[in-house]
């Protein structure tokens, strides 16, 4: 039987996807740490892979918070869009909004430490060193992965040195279900650029997606993810 393109159409609009019913968490873009009023330490990240993830969720049919550090690129409006600079504040409207997670995408480049003192006024330049202290700051992957009711988890490890092996050992010390390899020694892809190449790590499983756009690279991360683990 032959349907027309109106049927058809009314029909896709009712279609239950993969991820229809799932409630996702997916942190992105670049943590902004301020040194005084207006200087700050950053990374490249550009928050296009996380993006890439939070509008293939859509699609899929999830419920998606989106909390964001600084991004170069455009919001989805169908998403639940929080912005969160430092990793202190992410760390807090993570914390804030996990309860009802089924699944968290940390996408976010969140840096490591964070100066242990923002200056109140613009640091003054003068003739000797500036020596800044910085503290660790809380790891929100780790720390949602200790949760007792923890949602499924996907982390993200962008390496440079022995990728696979510091991997792995990313994925047993943060104790999540998933890594996403990035391997960022070459310039062509990774942080800040349209293109990817990323291996899907999980346990007992490791697959490698070849370079592609990070529309292409998130669509395969989830079809992976949905085969393995929902
Ligand atoms: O340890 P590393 O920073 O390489 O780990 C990367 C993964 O951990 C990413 O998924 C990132 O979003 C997450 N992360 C975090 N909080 C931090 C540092 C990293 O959630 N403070």
């Amino acid at each position: 039987m032959k349907i027309g393109r109106g049927a058809a159409i009314v029909a896709q609009q009712f279609h239950t996807t993969e991820l229809t019913g799932k409630n996702i968490l997916i942190t992105l873009g670049a943590s902004v740490e301020a040194i005084d009023p207006v200087r700050y330490i950053s990374n490249h990240s550009s928050g296009k892979m996380g993006m890439a993830l939070v509008n293939n969720c859509i699609e899929l049919g999830a419920q998606v918070t989106c909390i964001y550090a600084k991004i170069q690129t455009e919001l989805n409006q169908r998403a639940s869009n929080i912005q969160a600079l430092s990793a202190k504040k992410m760390h807090k409207a993570v914390m804030e909004n996990i309860a009802e997670q089924d699944i968290f995408i940390s996408c976010a480049a969140v840096a490591d430490f964070s100066p242990e003192n923002i200056a109140k006024d613009k640091i003054k330049k003068n003739a000797d060193d500036l020596k800044l202290i910085l503290k660790p700051n809380p790891d929100i992957l780790q720390d949602v992965c200790k949760l007792t009711k923890k949602p499924l988890t996907i982390g993200f490890a962008a390496e440079t040195k022995n990728p696979l092996e510091n991997a792995q050992i990313k994925l047993k010390n943060k104790g999540c279900d998933v890594i996403i390899l990035n391997d960022v020694s070459g310039a062509d892809f990774g942080l800040n650029v349209d293109e990817n190449e990323v291996t899907f790590l999980s346990q007992n499983y490791q697959q490698k997606i070849a370079k592609t756009s990070k529309q292409k690279i998130a669509k395969k991360i989830l079809e992976i993810f949905i085969r393995k683990f929902l």
